[in-house]
Order: C-alpha cells, then structure tokens, then sequence
C-alpha cells in the first residue's frame, strides 16, 4: 500500500509544486502578505490560519453576504484581517482573544 503524504497547511510545506500553486492562487493585499510574512517569523507560526483556508472562508463570507464576523482566537490577526477584507464598508469584525501581545503585531496592519 503507497504510503500516504502527511497533509501539511501551505505554509509548512517544502515541496516546490505548494508554492507554486499557492503563490499564483493567493489574492492578498500588501498589508495582508506583510502580516503573514511577520507571523512566520513568530516563534508560534504554526497558530496562523492558512491562506488557502482564509481565501476559502473570505469567499465563503462574500458568498453569504455577511456584514457581521465574531474572530475567536486571534493570535497576530490574520483570519481577523482576511475577514474584514471581506466585509462591506458597513460591516464589522468583533475580534477577541485572551491575550494581548500577538494582536499588538498585527493591529498595524489592520490599520493599514
Ligand atoms: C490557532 S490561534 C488563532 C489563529 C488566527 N485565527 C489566525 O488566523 O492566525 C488560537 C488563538 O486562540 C486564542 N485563545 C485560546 N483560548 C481562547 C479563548 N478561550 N478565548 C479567546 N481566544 C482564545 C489564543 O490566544 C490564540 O491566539
């Protein structure tokens, strides 16, 4: 039986074929690529939501025409940014996490 290839996020993947097809289907703003950028420096990267899930879930909010996003477990802010980015002018995001330090990285993104 062929071994079967671990499923890894884009993010933790070696294989030259993920990046690829990662960096041609990702649609993310600068401020967007910059935060994912100072995530992967973290020491806990591995938290950060994936971009092909936020992409997904982005589509997903358009699709339902959500003007309303609740973000449970932050960490830097980038499922919180992916969101609000997704969201008409009127809509909000409610964010909240139970720590202060990673978010204080990603709010200036957010504000960008
Ligand atoms: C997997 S990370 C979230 C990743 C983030 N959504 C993203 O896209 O990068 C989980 C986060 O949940 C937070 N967390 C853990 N328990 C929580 C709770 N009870 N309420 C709110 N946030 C919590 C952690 O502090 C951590 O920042």
């Amino acid at each position: 039986m062929a071994k079967q290839k671990k499923i890894l996020r884009s993010f933790e993947s070696n294989d030259p074929l993920d990046h690829y097809i990662t960096e041609i289907s990702f649609r993310m703003t600068p401020a967007q690529k910059k935060l994912y950028e100072v995530t992967l420096m973290h020491p806990k990267s591995i938290m950060m939501g994936a971009p092909e899930v936020l992409q997904l879930l982005q589509n997903l909010i358009r699709a339902i025409k959500a003007k309303n996003v609740i973000d449970v477990g932050v960490f830097t802010g980038c499922s919180t940014l992916a969101q609000a980015l997704a969201l008409p002018e009127d809509g909000k995001v409610v964010a909240c996490d139970i720590q202060e330090e990673t978010i204080k990285l990603g709010k200036p993104f957010w504000e960008e």
